[in-house]
């Protein structure tokens, strides 16, 4: 397994560019279910979750060609409406795949994700929306089996405001009979990206960003072109890294719009924040003054900074109280911290970080994808010695080529084959 090398306490200088959302393209890839034709999608970033549902969909018949226009994805003839567990277990965004699937072909059989390591992961309310809009299905040796004539428009409210849930059904009502509102939906900007996606097909959504989004169903809908927009979690991570290495870094070809909760925290810590149209510039702290968070669904701070963000006050002077609303069990990465000297208290969903003068190299292990790169990030200040990430799979579902992109920032980062 490969692993990456980090030599810290360089000061991160320069500009980088951000790829295209991974949870913007994982919606979208599947929403070509919907319709024959050929997509063309600019800004799919190269990464392994992207590689595991293209894998899932060319086992359904679809067929993928990189051409001029980006990424050519043709769904004319579907073979099947299977997405195994040996895939699904893998990345349970591929639950992604069910709404499509129904809309499209009236069936489909989904291995239930099963949870991961932040938590157990449900998909109840999913579900629960799908049997609301006319599905029939039953649960068989961990696989969801579903089935329905034409999907019909519902009245749904989530107990949660569940980003792939809201996604799901979104695809799922843009060809049901009748309208379909989404009460308590998800606000995320990947959200929204997807609707641009979905009425660029000729489907009629209005209210997506806010937590009533409206879904008239037509009858058909026709292929798109669309540009995924930049990954907010991939850019707010390297301005955390140019803020905890005490640099400047220029993030380029962001939304800056999508990262203002960040923003404001990082001011906080004493950061100097330079916003621009599509960049934001940081400029490290002199001195790092300790903040507390506390994680919220969008526009609050993001659950998929918090363990970025953690590393970040492992250096701060005092105290910061960091909360997890919205997984069970997101601190993982806190043991790993430890062993680099960092001194967390855990008690519930709270962790309260003693800020320390400086954290030290050492191996540790990747156990899911932010927990990685939040070890990346400790691993850029940790003077005196090589600090080892290993597993870092974890890192590669969700960061395309990151070691390259703070190497180009002045790291002294590299991968090792294992
Ligand atoms: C999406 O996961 C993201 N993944 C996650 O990013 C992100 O952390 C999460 O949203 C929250 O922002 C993708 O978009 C592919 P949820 P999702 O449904 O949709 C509970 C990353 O690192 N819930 O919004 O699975 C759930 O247990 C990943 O890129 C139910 O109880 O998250 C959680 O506590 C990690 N029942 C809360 O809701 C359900 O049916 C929010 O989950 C669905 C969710």
């Amino acid at each position: 397994m490969d692993k990456i090398v980090i030599e810290g306490g360089k000061s991160l200088k320069g500009s980088v560019k951000v790829s295209g959302a991974k949870n913007a393209a994982l919606p979208i890839l599947a929403a070509c279910l919907l319709t024959g034709g050929r997509h063309s999608l600019r800004s799919i970033p190269h990464l392994r979750d992207i590689q595991t549902i293209k894998s899932i969909m060319s086992k359904l018949g679809v067929t993928f060609r990189d051409g001029k226009e980006g990424l050519e994805v043709s769904s004319d003839n579907l073979t099947g409406c299977e997405a195994p567990y040996d895939l699904v277990k893998t990345m349970r965004a591929s639950v992604l795949l069910l709404g499509p699937l129904l809309a499209r072909y009236g069936k489909a059989r989904i291995s239930l994700p099963g949870g991961c390591a932040i938590g157990a992961r449900p998909i109840n309310l999913h579900l629960k929306a799908l049997v609301a809009m006319g599905v029939d299905m039953y649960l068989d040796r961990g696989y969801v089996n579903a089935r329905v004539d034409r999907l019909k428009g519902a009245d749904i409210f989530f107990d949660i405001p569940t980003v792939t849930g809201t996604e799901n059904i979104m695809m799922a009502a843009v060809t049901a009979s009748g309208q379909t509102v989404l009460n308590n939906a998800a606000k995320e900007p990947e959200i929204q990206d997807l609707a641009r996606m979905l009425r660029g097909m000729g489907a009629d959504i209005q209210g997506d960003g806010s937590d009533t989004i409206t879904i008239s169903g037509v009858r058909d809908l026709r292929p798109a072109r669309h540009t995924i927009i930049p990954d907010r979690i991939e850019a707010g991570t390297l301005m955390i890294a140019g803020a905890m290495t005490g640099g400047e870094v220029k993030v380029e070809g962001c939304m800056p719009s999508h990262l203002e909760a960040l923003t404001e925290k990082l001011v906080s810590t004493g950061a100097r924040i330079e916003v621009g149209h599509d960049s934001v510039v940081v400029k490290g702290p002199d001195i790092i003054k300790s903040v507390d968070i506390k994680t919220m669904p969008f526009p609050g701070f993001p659950t998929d900074l918090q363990a970025q963000f953690m590393a970040f006050m492992c250096i701060a002077k005092g105290r910061s109280m960091i909360r997890e609303s919205v997984f069970e069990n997101r601190f993982i990465h806190v043991s790993e911290l430890k062993r680099m000297g960092a001194d967390i208290e855990i008690n519930g969903n709270q962790a309260l970080v003693k800020g320390q003068n400086r954290l030290l190299p050492a191996p540790v292990m990747a156990t899911d994808l932010r927990a990685s790169a939040s070890l990346v990030l400790a691993g850029l200040v940790a003077e005196g010695g090589r600090t080892e990430v290993q597993r870092i799979y974890h890192l590669d579902r969700g960061y395309e080529g990151l070691e390259n992109k703070f190497k180009h920032l002045g790291a002294a980062i590299w991968r090792e084959k294992g």
